[in-house]
């Protein structure tokens, strides 16, 4: 709204759910300004930006292109760095070894020369390496039984706007549920009602037989702000030594006098890591995770992906990060006016129909849009007409308008019934869901193109009447 000449963002979709994600980065794009951002959402960054700027090892190096883009040239780069200093490391050697065998003896004058010139000869560095990143693990502690959580009939308010209502679900043991829906819909809620936070406003809502549940929070208040990161870590393995948490906190990007600075101080992402250590010592067969990688950074973001993909119990994760959800979910909750859809597929999957969705519902307002015109157009020439001798010529066009329209009412008929097929969430998840709505979606394809034919040929015969 300012008509600012430059846009800084940091972190703009942190929090912000895939809807409202998915506008910002149509406005960037279309935008003249000069934008800055950080972000550490793969794909948003992908999408949106031309120039990536990374920041690493103390110094930056700009790249052109996207986020892929960004990826190839990085690693090549790194590629020819570990190259060129692993020639250097050869060269140094080499003549180390000949000065020393010569320093002495006939060529000595020629060994100092070259002592000189390989003293001044500027070193090069190895290709920074993954250090900063963090080295979790989650492990599970006890199997658990195979029923991980249950709804039922479940209903969830705040004062008197129900957020959720009538759900059922059985979760199993090994699902990685990517839950979805907008900002304020009720995703955190169902989570606090699922460990007992909060009461529910109608049914119920449990954890299953011997299932313990680790809990990150999208406030990440579970990380005490007023104690050190040693004593955080202390109170959770009392037995453990000073090496042991500190080679915990160390894991984490915390060394040093780092280790006893209060969570208070803590940058986003510093205590985000904070709380990824505190569930790695839980040893817990359910992971609730809510927005996890919000200030998280590439790296870390990454150390996550693979921590939860080697991860043996169940996990509920509320994301709006496309690429972490693609790399994991099996499974997709989508909380949507109050009902949630379960499908049974991935995250990957359910953009592709849910695309389908999409576009079928943007074909039903075109149609109907469409098809409006057509009636106000007949209502026009039934005026017209009046008045008008039939002869033959005009006898047949009349035919051919009457075909062409019951042809246009037959594909519209078809199209609309197409659209409602595809609209209904429970179709993605029969078996076979997605194929079957690829297959409704490549005959509305069909439809819609013998729609605009039939349309043609009214319009050629209305001309010609
Ligand atoms: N204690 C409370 N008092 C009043 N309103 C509340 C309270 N707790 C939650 N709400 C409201 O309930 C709604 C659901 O909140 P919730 O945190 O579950 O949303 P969410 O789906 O997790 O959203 P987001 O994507 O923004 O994290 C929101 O509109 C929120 O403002
Ligand atoms: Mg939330």
């Amino acid at each position: 709204m300012q008509g600012p000449d430059i846009l800084l963002l940091d972190e703009p979709t942190n929090h912000l759910d895939l809807e409202t994600t998915r506008w910002l980065e149509e406005y960037l794009k279309g935008t003249d300004e000069t934008v800055v951002l950080i972000s550490h959402d793969r794909a948003f960054l992908e999408n949106v930006c031309d120039h990536i700027l990374h920041v690493e090892a103390h110094s930056g190096t700009a790249y052109l292109g996207g986020y892929t883009a960004f990826l190839e040239q990085r690693a090549h780069r790194q590629l020819e760095q570990q190259r060129a200093f692993v020639q250097q490391r050869k060269t140094i050697d080499k003549q180390e070894d000949y000065i020393r065998r010569h320093l002495a003896g006939q060529n000595s004058k020629q060994a100092k020369g070259r002592r000189k010139i390989l003293s001044r000869l500027p070193r090069l560095t190895p290709p920074p390496g993954e250090e900063d990143s963090m080295a979790l693990r989650l492990d599970v502690g006890e199997r658990g039984g195979d029923q991980v959580a249950v709804a039922e009939k479940l209903r969830l308010a705040v004062g008197d706007r129900v957020l959720i209502e009538n759900f059922f679900a059985i979760v199993q043991r090994g699902d990685v549920i990517g839950f979805i829906g907008p900002n304020g819909a009720g995703k955190s809620t169902l989570l606090r009602a699922l460990v007992g936070d909060r009461a529910t406003e109608g049914g119920e809502i449990r954890l299953g037989g011997s299932i313990t549940p680790a809990y990150y929070r999208q406030d990440l208040t579970q990380v005490p702000a007023n104690q050190s990161l040693y004593d955080v870590i202390n109170d959770l393995r009392p037995m453990w030594g000073r090496g042991a948490i500190q080679g915990h906190l160390g894991r984490f990007g915390f060394s040093g006098d780092a280790v006893q600075r209060s969570a208070a101080t803590l940058s986003g992402g510093e205590r985000a890591r904070v709380a990824l250590a505190m569930i790695m010592l839980s040893r817990a067969n359910l992971l609730l995770l809510d927005e996890p990688t919000n200030h998280l950074d590439v790296e870390s973001i990454e150390a996550l992906e693979d921590a939860v993909e080697r991860y043996e119990g169940t996990v509920f994760l509320v994301s709006h990060d496309r690429a972490l959800l693609r790399a994991l979910a099996n499974r997709v909750w989508i909380l949507h006016d109050r009902h949630i859809t379960d499908f049974d597929g991935s995250f990957a999957e359910w953009e592709t129909v849910s695309a389908e969705r999409e576009h079928a519902a943007s074909v039903a307002a075109a149609e109907e849009q469409e098809s409006r015109r057509v009636r106000e157009k007949q209502k026009t020439r039934a005026g017209a007409k009046d008045g008008k001798k039939d002869t033959a010529p005009r006898r047949r066009s009349r035919e051919e308008i009457a075909t062409a329209e019951s042809e246009v009412a037959k594909r519209e008929a078809r199209v609309a019934e197409l659209t409602t097929m595809l609209a209904d969430p429970e179709l993605y998840n029969r078996g076979n869901g997605g194929k079957r709505a690829a297959s409704l979606g490549a005959e509305l394809e069909r439809e819609k193109t013998q729609l605009e034919r039939a349309f043609a040929a009214w319009e050629r015969a209305i001309a010609a009447e």
